[in-house]
């Protein structure tokens, strides 16, 4: 298990991180002082509101924000998205002091596998090599022969040889859609991400009646019967990509809301309707990246903390798949 410094979680639970900050405070300026002072980088993934995303150095999918991470000459690197991500930054990049706004931004996903659990359950399967989505613990990383995210995903599994029995992990959606696009059967853990399973198809369908000119662009962790009504299926980088490059002008948009502020940014003329939940409550939005705000992540510069740090023993054992993953995305042209 990844260590969380302990003092830095009591601080936070003593409510150290919520002190109140002065509402006459120009928090733009103000991070963008601090990053210069203390040579920060802002990673924010585009799950997170709109005015982090306005301030971060770069946003990304996990691929783009592993990548930055590993390659930035910054002394800090503030991780704006949830702890698996900040984890993945720390693996990489040990040597920076790598801080998240909130500690307990945590991920369904991540949580749906817990690594004593899947080592029990992996026993079953000797012949089996175990390709991990990337939306999981260091500890779980650390049990995985491959790391993937939705990006390279389609790429890994095709370059193992045909034979080659997988066990994929943790997300049963993502799994289910890769044995199809691979022709592969890969045995899945079942887990799942609580906002791309919320998706009400009844309203979806009700939505594309209503507008027969939009796309339907699902993430991959949505569920197979979402995904078989899908015009495009990709990770947000890639469904942001799309978006900016087809020539539709109405897209219904099946992923976290987040991605819908990129999307607008830079495409004021077109229409993005987030997809319905199966609810009237905001389902669609990740209670777990929305633990992160503005005042926070300004707190989080100011006094470089929450700060990650992980056991070396547990950071190497966890590189190993990780660098497996950019070997394998390099070799398939997917990352410079
Ligand atoms: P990507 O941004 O890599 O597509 O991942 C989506 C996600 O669920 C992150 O938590
Ligand atoms: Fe985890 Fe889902 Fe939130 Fe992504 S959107 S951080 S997979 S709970």
């Amino acid at each position: 298990m990844a260590v969380i410094n302990t003092q830095q979680m009591e601080l936070q639970e003593k409510g150290f991180l919520d002190i109140n900050v002065d509402p006459n405070l120009d928090l733009f300026a103000e991070i963008e002082r601090l990053k210069k002072e203390k040579n920060a980088i802002v990673l924010a993934h585009y799950y997170q509101e709109p005015d982090i995303q306005d301030v971060a150095d770069y946003i990304g999918d996990s691929l783009g924000l592993a990548q930055k991470a590993k390659d930035t000459n910054a002394d800090i690197i503030l991780f704006a998205g949830v702890h698996f991500m900040a984890e993945t930054a720390k693996i990489l990049n040990p040597t920076k002091k790598v801080v998240l706004p909130d500690l307990k931004a945590g991920c369904s996903l991540s949580d749906s596998a817990p690594p004593a659990l899947f080592a029990k359950w992996k026993e079953q399967y000797p012949d089996h090599i175990v390709v991990t989505y990337i939306n999981c613990s260091a500890g779980m990383k650390a049990l995985s022969d491959i790391i993937c995210t939705s990006s390279n995903a389609k790429a890994i599994i095709d370059s193992l040889p045909a034979d080659q029995k997988i066990i994929f992990a943790p997300d049963k959606n993502l799994g289910a859609y890769l044995n199809k696009v691979t022709g592969r059967n890969m045995v899945l853990w079942n887990g799942a991400c609580m906002v791309h399973e919320i998706f009400s198809l009844e309203k979806i369908t009700r939505l594309k009646t209503r507008h027969p000119e939009a796309k339907l662009i699902a993430h991959p962790e949505c569920e197979e019967p979402l995904l078989r009504i899908a015009d495009y299926i990709g990770s947000t980088t890639q469904l942001l990509k799309y978006t900016q490059t087809d020539s539709s002008q109405t897209y219904i948009v099946a992923t976290e809301t987040g991605i819908l502020h990129q999307m607008q940014k830079d495409q004021p003329h077109k229409t993005f309707i987030p997809a319905p939940p199966d609810n009237s409550c905001a389902c669609n939005e990740c209670p777990h990246m929305k633990l992160n705000t503005l005042e926070k992540l300004y707190l989080c510069l100011q006094y470089e903390q929450p700060e990650l740090t992980m056991e070396e023993s547990l950071r190497v054992a966890a590189l190993k798949p990780i660098e497996r993953m950019l070997e394998i995305s390099k070799a398939a042209g997917l990352i410079g």
